[in-house]
């Protein structure tokens, strides 16, 4: 599918997918989700690919935040099925088999650390800046930001990102533990992809099932998440990745994995 405002290069199993509205600052429109949202499930269903980055286009913004400019003249309605938009198509992000890294290339406010959140891991470059600018907009976060941010860094910080609008360094994400990395700009889509690469070589299938159990495990009681992470440990050796990662093993060779 042709894309108006997205990027979309796959090399060695890896797709790179770029929001590219860099006049922008890439800022999500109504249409620039359809597109990702169009992106993603074929992404998911594309057997080329293992692993997914998702970035920004030009030196200065991962993504914005939403577009202001069309969110401007909203009726209540309109802004409740946009924030209802949003989240699906960051929901169906989250909920891809396959791994997602976020290489935060600049500014990543409001929607667009929402869209980095939904990642399962950010790396940042050193000059990109995270925050929810929405109160200084008169508005809050809409697309999953407030559940998201709480979770992920505790109420107490959330709280004060949330409430002040204000923008902290990649650095101060990094030990809030939001990002995983901060690397020189000139350096960041290439560690990215040496990570992507990397796990790209595993066995897919076993980091589909460790996504899931992570993912799922957080939401039960811990030991019902003990007994899904048995049973999908059980599943994994019916896989020929278990086979072939064990006689592997055994052989003295690297893996050959060939499932996706
Ligand atoms: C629409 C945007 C935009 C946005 C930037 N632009 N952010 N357009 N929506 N979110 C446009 C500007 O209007 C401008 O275009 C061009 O991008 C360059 O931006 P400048 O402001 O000139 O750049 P700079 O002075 O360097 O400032 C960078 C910035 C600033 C600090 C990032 O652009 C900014 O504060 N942007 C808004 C950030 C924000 O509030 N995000 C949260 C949005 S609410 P023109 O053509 O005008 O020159 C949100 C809600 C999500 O995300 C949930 C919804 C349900």
């Amino acid at each position: 599918m042709e894309f108006k405002n997205l990027l979309l290069e796959i090399s060695e199993s890896v797709a790179v997918l770029t929001v590219n509205r860099p006049q922008s600052l890439n800022a999500l429109n109504s249409e620039l989700l359809n597109e990702l949202e169009c992106a993603f499930y074929q992404l998911e269903l594309d057997p080329e690919v293992k692993v997914l980055v998702v970035t920004g286009a030009g030196e200065k913004a991962f993504v914005a935040g939403a577009d202001i400019k069309e969110m401007a003249t909203m009726t209540p309605p309109d802004a409740h099925r946009f924030a209802l938009k949003g989240q699906r198509v960051l929901l169906a992000l989250e909920k891809m088999k396959k791994p997602v890294i976020a290489a935060v290339n600049g500014y990543a406010l409001g929607g667009g650390l929402e869209l980095a959140l939904a990642c399962d891991f950010l790396y940042a470059s050193e000059s990109a800046k995270l925050g929810f600018p929405e109160v200084t907009l008169g508005i809050m976060p809409g697309f999953g930001g407030t559940q998201n941010l709480a979770r992920l860094i505790g109420p107490k910080r959330a709280n004060e990102l949330i409430f002040s609008g204000k923008m902290i360094p990649a650095q101060k994400a990094e030990g809030w533990g939001v990002v995983n990395e901060v690397f020189p700009a000139q350096e960041l889509l290439a560690k990215t992809l040496e990570c992507a690469r990397a796990i790209a070589s595993q066995g897919t299938i076993g980091i589909g099932y460790a996504k899931d159990a992570i993912a799922h495990g957080l939401d039960m009681a811990k030991e019902d998440g003990f007994r899904y992470e048995a049973a999908l440990f059980g599943v994994l050796f019916g896989t020929a990745d278990q086979k072939e990662g064990m006689a592997a093993f055994v052989e003295k060779r690297k893996a050959n994995f060939r499932s996706n």
